[in-house]
């Protein structure tokens, strides 16, 4: 089945199942693998990436239900300089990694809604980004960094 999508800006039309999860076709079929794959569902948050500016989690995100723009954290911002991700390296967020991209496109989507959000509101906001490394002090202050500077 023939499908459309827009992923950072860019038009694919990609033959999969509408069923396909949305996390397959970005990484098997376009390639953006920045995009990962923990649990498959919808429990960690690795998979987060945005449709139509919406945090979503692409491991349960079926392709024949994506209406919206994709982005994924390689499109965030070209040169990887959104203020989450200045903010990220700035306080040296990651351990491993595996979470990162996830969490960094989870908060985006929480900067974007709410810019200065309160302690309380950027918790609720990440609960369910999970980091086996538990980065969860680096991470709120970071998204508390690039509220400021957003
Ligand atoms: S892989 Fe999608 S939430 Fe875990
Ligand atoms: S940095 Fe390792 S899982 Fe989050």
């Amino acid at each position: 089945m023939t499908i459309e999508v827009t992923v950072n800006g860019k038009f694919y039309t990609v033959d999969v199942p509408q069923d396909t999860p949305l996390l397959w076709v970005l990484r098997d079929v376009i390639g953006l693998t920045g995009t990962k794959y923990g649990c498959g569902i919808a429990q960690c948050g690795a998979c987060t990436v945005h449709v139509g500016g919406n945090a979503v989690r692409s491991c349960i995100t079926a392709i024949g239900d994506v209406a919206k723009p994709v982005t994924t954290i390689e499109g965030l911002d070209v040169d990887g300089n959104h203020p989450v991700q200045r903010a990220w390296r700035e306080e040296r967020v990651p351990q491993c990694g595996y979470c990162q991209a996830g969490q960094i496109m989870q908060a985006a989507a929480l900067l974007a809604e709410i810019n200065s959000p309160s302690d309380q509101q950027i918790r609720d906001a990440m609960a369910g980004n999970i980091c086996r490394c538990g980065c969860y002090q680096r991470i709120q202050s970071a998204v508390r960094t690039a509220s400021k500077g957003s």
